[in-house]
């Protein structure tokens, strides 16, 4: 390859598995005030694909490049530096990334000084970097989900000495505080409370692609929360691909995900709410704070994945469908009326139909209000890819018809009672399709559509339920 790099560091699967049990280390970020006015009068757009954590660190991207004087640019080919945060979680995701890609090659025809960049976590993959450097030769920076914190440095180097740059790092990782943020939403805002994860579910690519369960101390997340309630948010969305491991890193202190969500109980925020949970690390004490409501939000998203025991042990979840069924009791008693949704699995190799009718019945006994279902897709380096799977394509496709047509019945039902109920709504703004009226989320997560004006943008107000639909509820704005 006759590329020059002035840097070229390139992940290893192999050291992401490792969990070395190093001393996790903080940093305060500041920005080098050499870094500070390399874009002024420059433009950027960033593009996320992927997860809540791929937003947040999205707003970060966006905060650096702000500080660094870079103006955000709507219309992606005019860009002086386009950065794709990725994801890797499932084939179809990549498959996406790569033909956004493609069109950027006629984009940077027309204007050869753009910088393409990439990261994120399919950045932290083996082979895509390579299939990168000979199919995508447009991209000029490559770098992983560790690094983030490095881009001003990256951006400087590729002006000044005009050569691209890898840098990715298989590491078990680090925390920085202080990163500057630009937030996409001006009441609800993202919160990472940790970083990394240490399940290994055996189908999941993150614990190699993020590091080691991670955990921010209180006192940084009860800040940040507290500058937000200042500013004006109304909710918060706790962060992090297991949150219920929280605190469980801690060497110095014991504090644990119940103590943090009972400490933002006591705050002047008006809601909080928080994803992704683990089913096996969701405690007692964690429900028994939900219980008690106020600013938590009656919601939960509990990912099961499969509802066949024999399933859960081959993808490594530590829990059976009984005590899953156990934990969602004990919420539905502590919280009465609680959403439930979840994430689900199908044609994980070697998957049986009796075992696939246990995640179907598991669905129906829950009746989850809503649920993000997948097809199985093995990821290089994970256990599970290595599992057979005689599965053809159509019995995929059918079983993930089937599971989405027995969880579309619960949609509408978990909407139907809200009809003639009043629901508080966080006003979030105009309707895609309609100018009259307004949307925003209910307590219980629910999209409501309500006619309104402008000013209630950023309220809660109050709301009564005329129509249920399957995938929102219709109301009217109750003064
Ligand atoms: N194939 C299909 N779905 C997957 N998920 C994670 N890894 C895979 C995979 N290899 C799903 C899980 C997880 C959600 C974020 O993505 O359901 O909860
Ligand atoms: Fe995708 Fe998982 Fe990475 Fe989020 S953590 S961006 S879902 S691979």
């Amino acid at each position: 390859m006759s590329k020059k790099y002035s840097r070229y560091q390139t992940p290893s699967l192999l050291k992401a598995r490792k969990r070395l049990g190093e001393q996790v280390e903080f940093i305060n970020y500041q920005m080098d005030a050499k870094y500070q006015g390399i874009g002024i009068n420059k433009t950027y757009c960033v593009k996320t694909y992927g997860c809540q954590g791929n937003l947040a660190d999205s707003e970060k991207i966006s905060g650096l490049l702000e500080q660094m004087g870079y103006t955000v640019v709507l219309d992606e080919a005019k860009a002086d530096v386009v950065l794709f945060n990725t994801c890797a979680i499932r084939e179809n995701a990549e498959n996406r990334i790569f033909g956004e890609l493609g069109r950027f090659v006629k984009y940077k025809k027309n204007n050869p000084s753009m910088i393409i960049g990439i990261c994120g976590c399919m950045m932290q993959e083996e082979n895509t970097i390579e299939m990168i450097r000979k199919k995508y030769p447009h991209v000029n920076l490559i770098f992983g989900t560790h690094n983030i914190n490095k881009l001003p440095e990256y951006l400087y180097e590729i002006s000044i000495k005009n050569e691209d740059l890898i840098e990715v790092f298989s590491i078990e990782g680090d925390i920085y505080e202080d990163l500057p943020v630009k937030r996409d939403h001006p009441y609800k805002a993202w919160v990472n409370i940790m970083y990394g994860c240490d399940e290994f579910c055996t189908y999941c690519i993150v614990p190699y692609t993020r590091g080691k369960e991670r955990s921010r101390h209180p006192e940084d997340i009860l800040n940040e929360v507290d500058g937000l309630i200042k500013a004006g948010y109304k909710e918060v969305t706790l962060l992090g691909q297991n949150v219920n491991a929280y605190g469980k890193d801690f060497v110095d202190r014991q504090y644990s995900f119940a103590n943090l969500l009972s400490d933002l109980q006591k705050m002047p925020i008006e809601r909080v709410r928080y994803t992704t949970s683990h089913p096996r690390d969701l405690d007692d004490e964690t429900i028994e704070v939900m219980g008690k409501g106020g600013n938590i939000m009656p919601h939960l998203h509990l990912p099961v994945q499969s509802g066949n025991n024999n399933i859960l042990k081959r993808m490594n979840r530590k829990y059976t469908r009984e005590e899953y069924l156990t934990k969602i009791e004990k919420l539905k008693k502590a919280v009465p009326g609680i959403s439930l949704t979840t994430d689900i699995i199908v044609a994980f190799p070697g998957e049986t139909v009796e075992e696939f009718k246990d995640t179907v019945s598991l669905v129906e006994a829950v009746k989850f209000e809503g649920a993000f279902t997948f097809i199985y897709s093995p990821r290089e380096g994970t256990p599970a890819a290595t599992y057979p799977n005689p599965l053809t394509e159509e019995q995929k496709h059918d079983r993930l018809n089937q599971l989405n047509e027995t969880i579309n019945q619960y949609y509408l039902e978990g909407n139907l009672r809200f009809e003639n109920q009043i629901v508080k709504v966080l006003v979030e703004g105009k309707s895609k399709n309609n100018d009259n009226m307004y949307s925003g989320y209910s307590e219980h997560n629910k999209l409501v559509n309500f006619e309104g004006s402008d000013d209630l943008i950023g309220q809660i107000v109050n709301v009564k339920v005329i129509k249920a639909y399957s995938w929102h509820l219709l109301g009217e704005l109750v003064k």
